[in-house]
């Protein structure tokens, strides 16, 4: 603590005096990579000092526009000379090279987006001057992503997927949209003349999940792999003002989006997030990645108050509880497993296991597994109906007269494919997220 104690009244005769009429100004001690700073800064403050003796802080801070980085020790003449001072590294050792030190943080260590990934006030994501947004969906399946963005205002004008059965059910719903039958990679014509648009995708995820790996073949992940990578690339370059894609979060698919960001900073975000966190009843975790302050928005959305029910988005449930369609249940075997050893003992489930109550959030939702009413009879004999697709639908957010296909199995599978309506609103919406209460 001496340490800093003795360092600070340097810096404090280092402080240039406020200039009346002028914003609040404030210093900072023990700044850290600058949460505080961002915060402060969209609430009216000026920094005259932010002082952080940890390098890989001080390059955080400095890569985030807080001015410029000196060693303790320059603090007065920097000041002086009427260069902005608002990051003051008070490392004992050289650290960084943007004060001429030897030290240079690995690639991995720096994090030049922090104010981009905590969707500072002032940054806007474009649109159009009447407000709406073009939106081009890649992988639209039966349209979840095109429907949430038709309510966050947004008109979507292109969709397309190799899929010719999704793509029926996605034109009856949406028939002003372009639509193109299109087994992706394939050029895909993106306006040119300099109009702000939105470029979402869905790559296909089955290969990356823990059922998915199963069946999985070699060639199977390399075209979802290529898939994946191939639209992270045509997002971040294909001259869209912003983009988004949701995904199965796995260490797979989190590494490739990590390669991408850091080719790319300043374009790419990310977060998993359990979507009942957003008002989807249901959990659902996925990986949202896309401009940073799109992601930004998503995740000040997440409260426990935006939270709702299975009961909340079926009106009339046709049962007591709700089952997934699991076989099996675990119980944990040991703490202190050693190499070898499972960890888990599975025995067969009955129909009185993994019971959700109506009061929570819903089993999650997927293409190939059923979701199930529970109920006992007057026998006390425990009985179980498959959900049906209109109700899937509901727990998916989707609206009330979605046109669904005839197929039940189709219907299914669209309806568990698709990203959930309420998420692509939420993201899209021009103004932010609703607070709660209205949304
Ligand atoms: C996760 S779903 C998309 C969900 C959609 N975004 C929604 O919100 O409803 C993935 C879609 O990718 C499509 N797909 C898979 N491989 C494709 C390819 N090579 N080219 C085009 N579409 C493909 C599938 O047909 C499927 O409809």
């Amino acid at each position: 603590m001496d340490k800093y104690v003795m360092r600070l009244p340097a810096t404090e005769r280092a402080l240039p005096p406020p200039a009346s009429g002028s914003r609040p100004t404030r210093v900072e001690l023990f700044a850290g990579a600058g949460g505080m700073a961002v915060g402060l800064e969209a609430a009216g403050f000026e920094h005259v000092a932010l002082i952080e003796r940890d390098r890989n802080c001080v390059h955080t801070l400095r890569q985030n526009g807080f001015g410029k980085c000196v060693k303790l020790k320059d603090a007065p003449r920097c000041v002086g000379t009427n260069v902005s001072l608002r990051a003051v590294c008070c490392a004992r050792r050289p650290t960084c090279h943007l004060c001429a030190c030897r030290f240079r943080a690995p690639a991995s260590m720096r994090q030049p987006t922090l104010r981009a990934c905590l969707g500072h006030a002032d940054v806007p994501i474009p649109r159009a001057e009447d407000g709406t947004l073009e939106v081009w969906d890649l992988f639209c399946c039966g349209g979840g992503f095109s429907t949430g963005a038709k309510r966050a205002g947004c008109t979507v004008v292109y969709a397309c997927d190799a899929w010719p059965d999704a793509l029926e059910t996605y034109k009856r719903n949406h028939p002003q949209t372009h639509t193109e039958c299109l087994e992706l990679p394939a050029p895909i014509p993106f306006p040119t003349d300099g109009r702000p648009f939105h470029v979402h995708g869905s790559p296909p995820c089955q290969r990356f999940t823990v059922m998915g790996k199963r069946y999985n073949t070699e060639s199977g992940v390399e075209t979802a792999t290529n898939l994946l990578k191939w639209f992270l690339d045509t997002a971040v370059t294909c001259g869209a003002t912003s983009w988004s894609m949701e995904q199965v979060s796995s260490a797979e698919t989190r590494a490739i989006v990590e390669a991408v960001r850091k080719r790319h900073p300043t374009r790419v975000a990310s977060a998993t997030i359990d979507f009942y966190e957003l008002g989807v009843p249901q959990h659902r975790k996925r990986l949202i990645c896309g401009s940073p302050a799109l992601v930004a928005h998503l995740l000040r959305a997440c409260s426990a108050e935006r939270r709702r029910s299975i009961r909340d988005a079926i009106a009339k449930p046709r049962g007591t509880m709700v089952r997934n369609s699991d076989s099996w249940t675990r119980a944990r075997l040991r703490h202190d497993r050693r190499p070898g050893q499972s960890k888990y003992a599975y025995t067969k489930a009955t129909a009185d296991d993994k019971l959700h109550p109506l009061s929570g959030p819903a089993p999650t939702i997927l293409t190939n597994g059923d979701v199930r009413w529970w109920w006992r009879d007057r026998d006390g004999e425990s009985k179980i109906s498959v959900m049906s697709a209109r109700e899937l639908a509901l727990l998916q957010t989707f609206p009330r007269n979605y046109k669904l296909p005839d197929s039940t199995k189709l219907a299914h599978k669209l309806v568990g494919n698709a990203v959930p309506p309420l998420v692509a609103e939420l993201l899209l919406r021009a103004d932010g997220p609703r607070p709660v209460g209205r949304g």
